[in-house]
C-alpha cells in the first residue's frame, strides 16, 4: 500500500447531476409499456420501506445472503487473500461489509461508493471508528458510470469490487453483462468481485417476496407515486393504482406493476397520458439466474468464476470473480 495512512483518507466527489423527476415521468409515460424508473423508489419513505421489506419473512435475500457470508467467511476471506483494496458499489450502510471487515487479512483499504453523501459518510465515519487501523476512500458517485480519479487508486493495489444484495438482478441482462465487462476493466487482470445473485425458484416463492402478507412491498410501490407528486405536484391519485408482482417466467424476472384500477388520465406539463382499466405501469424488473447462467454472463465479460457459494436450499449465491488475464 503507498501510503500507511487509516482513516478517513481521500474523498473523491464525483455526484452525477441526476435527471429531473419531472423528465423522469414524462419518459416513463411516453413508453410502451409505460413505466417509472426504479430509482424514484427511494426517497426518505423508501428508503425507509426498503429496509423493513429486507427484515419480512417472505424476502429471503437479505438474510439468506448474510448466512451464507457468516457460514462461509474463512473460505471467501482465503479465497479474496491479504492486501485487498475492497471497493463497495452502493455500499449504503455497509452492513454486510461489516463480515468481510471483521475478517479480510491485512486490507489495503476500504473504498465505498455511494450516491448518497449523507449516507456515504456517516457510514465511513461509523466504520473509521471501528476499524481504527483500515485505510477508507469513501468516493460519492454513480457507481456505473465511470469515475475520474478511481482507476489511479485502484491501479496502485489489488482491488476487488463487493457487490451484494443482488442488485445486479435490476439491469436488464445485457445491461448487468455490460456492467460486469466494465468492472473487470476496472479492477484490472488478477482483480476481482464478490457479488450476491439471486437464483431462479418456484414462482410461488418468488411471487411471495414481492407482495408479502403485510403490505411492505405494496406499500414501497405504491410510495413512488407519492414520492412523484411531492415533486412534480399532484400527478397521481393513489386510490386509483394497486401494486401487483409477477413472476415473468420466460424473461426469469418478476415484474413490479402498479396496476390502474379505472380508466384515467394523467394530466402532466400540459400533456395528457390514458390509462386503461387494468393497465399497468412497470416500476422494477428483479431477474433470477441460474447458477450456470451467471457465470457463463461473466465469464462474455472477462471474469472467471473462483467459487460460489450458496445456501442448502440453493436460494441464493455468492461468487468471487477473478478479471481474466
Ligand atoms: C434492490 N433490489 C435488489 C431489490 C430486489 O429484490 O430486486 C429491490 C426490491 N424490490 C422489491 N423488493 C425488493
Amino acid at each position: 500500500m503507498e501510503s500507511t495512512k487509516t482513516g478517513i483518507s481521500l474523498y473523491i466527489d464525483a455526484a452525477p447531476k441526476t435527471g429531473s423527476v419531472l423528465e423522469d415521468v414524462l419518459h416513463g409515460l411516453s413508453a410502451s409499456p409505460k413505466s417509472l424508473p426504479p430509482r424514484l423508489f427511494y426517497d426518505q419513505e423508501g428508503s425507509r420501506l426498503f429496509d423493513a421489506i429486507c427484515e419480512l419473512e417472505e424476502y429471503y435475500p437479505t438474510r439468506t445472503e448474510i448466512g451464507i457470508m457468516q457460514a462461509r467467511i474463512e473460505e471467501i476471506a482465503e479465497e479474496l487473500g491479504p492486501q485487498v483494496l475492497l471497493v463497495e458499489y452502493g455500499s449504503g450502510s455497509s452492513l454486510k461489509t461489516e463480515i468481510l471487515l471483521q475478517r479480510l487479512p491485512a486490507m489495503a483499504g476500504y473504498v465505498p461508493i455511494d450516491i448518497s453523501r449523507k449516507h456515504l459518510l456517516s457510514s465511513a465515519r461509523r466504520i473509521a471508528r471501528r476499524h481504527p487501523d483500515l485505510a477508507i476512500f469513501p468516493v460519492t458517485a454513480d457507481y456505473t458510470q465511470r469515475i475520474p480519479g478511481l482507476p489511479d487508486l485502484l491501479a496502485r493495489h489489488r482491488p476487488v469490487v463487493y457487490f451484494p444484495g443482488s442488485t445486479i438482478g435490476n439491469f436488464q441482462p445485457p445491461r448487468a453483462e455490460a456492467f460486469l465487462r466494465r468492472a473487470a476493466e476496472l479492477v484490472g487482470p488478477g482483480g476481482g468481485m464478490l457479488i450476491g445473485v439471486d437464483l431462479r425458484k418456484d414462482r410461488a416463492r418468488l411471487e411471495a417476496a414481492y407482495d408479502d402478507a403485510s403490505g411492505v412491498t405494496a406499500a414501497f410501490n405504491l410510495n413512488m407515486l407519492r414520492h412523484v407528486n411531492r415533486e412534480v405536484g399532484p400527478v397521481f391519485d393513489l386510490e386509483a393504482f394497486r401494486h401487483r408482482a409477477v413472476w415473468n417466467a420466460e424473461a426469469s424476472r418478476i415484474e413490479m406493476h402498479l396496476v390502474s384500477v379505472r380508466d384515467q388520465v394523467i394530466d402532466l406539463e400540459g400533456q395528457e397520458f390514458r390509462l386503461a382499466e387494468g393497465e399497468a405501469i412497470v416500476t422494477e424488473h428483479s431477474y433470477k439466474y441460474t447458477l450456470d447462467g451467471f457465470e457463463e454472463m461473466a465469464a462474455r465479460a472477462g471474469f472467471e468464476t473462483r467459487h460460489t457459494w450458496t445456501d442448502p436450499d440453493s436460494l441464493f449465491s455468492v461468487h468471487y470473480l477473478v478479471a481474466d488475464q
